[in-house]
């Protein structure tokens, strides 16, 4: 019997992985972790499987459902939104199955801000503006932030932020940003990526409040940085005519003559 941890994406169900798929095909119990896991995701699941939404569950009850799927030598799906490298709570899981002797496997899946990114058709990193993506969040009541992670701290680097879980704090972001970005500098919100009701503001942080309005659906990723809608940035050298490389040697002496 094993846990399979599956990343299932940021909603749309065709986001997951053929690996996850299969996994979840396979297992005769399924347990996954709230209203971000979509019902086409679980669609997956094998004709009789016991689904478990584990959202209103303690740890100490996911992981007692999962020793009596142990038990009883049943697979698992354990099933995240997102990726599970980030946001995810499997290292905890983890840590007790590791102490209870259950085997497990970890299957990654397409992370949030990558959709995100998608949905705004961004490069995150381009030449000459930003080279560094930092996947950050606010403190928030159920986890507070190490001393030294202020967003005022990654701010100062200049680099992209993509801040989850804060879309309820977006002022007090704006008011933290702003100095180190400058009021002009782009921002863009994405609701729900890749879900059909997904929602995409646009907008610096000076114009912010005014566009998002109203809105109070929480499931967002806040994009800041120079990069987002830039047009004015070098290109990468790497496609350059005359940069040498392994697999496109250029010049009288190139630098991997084998490769030619
Ligand atoms: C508990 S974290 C899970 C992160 C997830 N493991 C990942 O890889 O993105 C939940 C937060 O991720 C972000 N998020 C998750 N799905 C999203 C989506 N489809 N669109 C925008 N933000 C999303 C939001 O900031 C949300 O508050």
């Amino acid at each position: 019997m094993t846990v399979h941890f599956i990343g299932a994406g940021p909603g749309a169900p065709d986001l997951l992985t053929l690996r996850g798929r299969d996994l979840i095909a396979a297992c005769p119990v399924c347990l996954y972790a709230g209203s971000l896991v979509p019902e086409g995701v679980l669609a997956h699941c094998p004709p009789g499987a016991r689904i478990v939404n584990t959202a209103p569950l303690s740890l100490d009850e996911i992981i007692a459902g999962i020793a009596a799927a142990h038990a009883e030598g049943k697979d698992v799906a354990r099933l995240h939104s997102g990726d599970l490298s980030v946001w995810s709570a499997m290292g905890e899981q983890l840590r007790r199955l590791r102490a209870l002797g259950i085997p497990f496997t970890v299957t990654p899946g397409v992370p949030s801000f990558s959709a995100a990114a998608a949905a705004l058709e961004a490069e995150l990193t381009l030449p000459g503006l930003a080279q560094t993506v930092v996947l950050t969040r606010t403190p928030g009541r159920a986890s507070a932030m190490p001393e030294r992670e202020k967003l005022a701290a990654f701010a100062a680097t200049g680099a992209v932020l993509a801040i989850h879980l804060s879309i309820h704090l977006l002022d007090k972001v704006v008011a933290e940003l702003a100095p180190h970005y400058g009021a002009d500098c782009p921002v863009a919100i994405v609701w729900r990526a890749s879900w059909p009701d997904q929602r995409i503001v646009r907008a610096t942080l000076a114009t912010l409040d005014a566009a998002v309005g109203t809105e109070m659906e929480r499931t967002a990723i806040i994009l800041v940085g120079r990069t987002l809608g830039a047009a004015d940035f070098d290109e990468s050298r790497l496609y350059a005519a005359d940069y040498d490389r392994r697999y496109r040697p250029v010049g009288a002496e190139p630098r991997f003559p084998e490769a030619s």
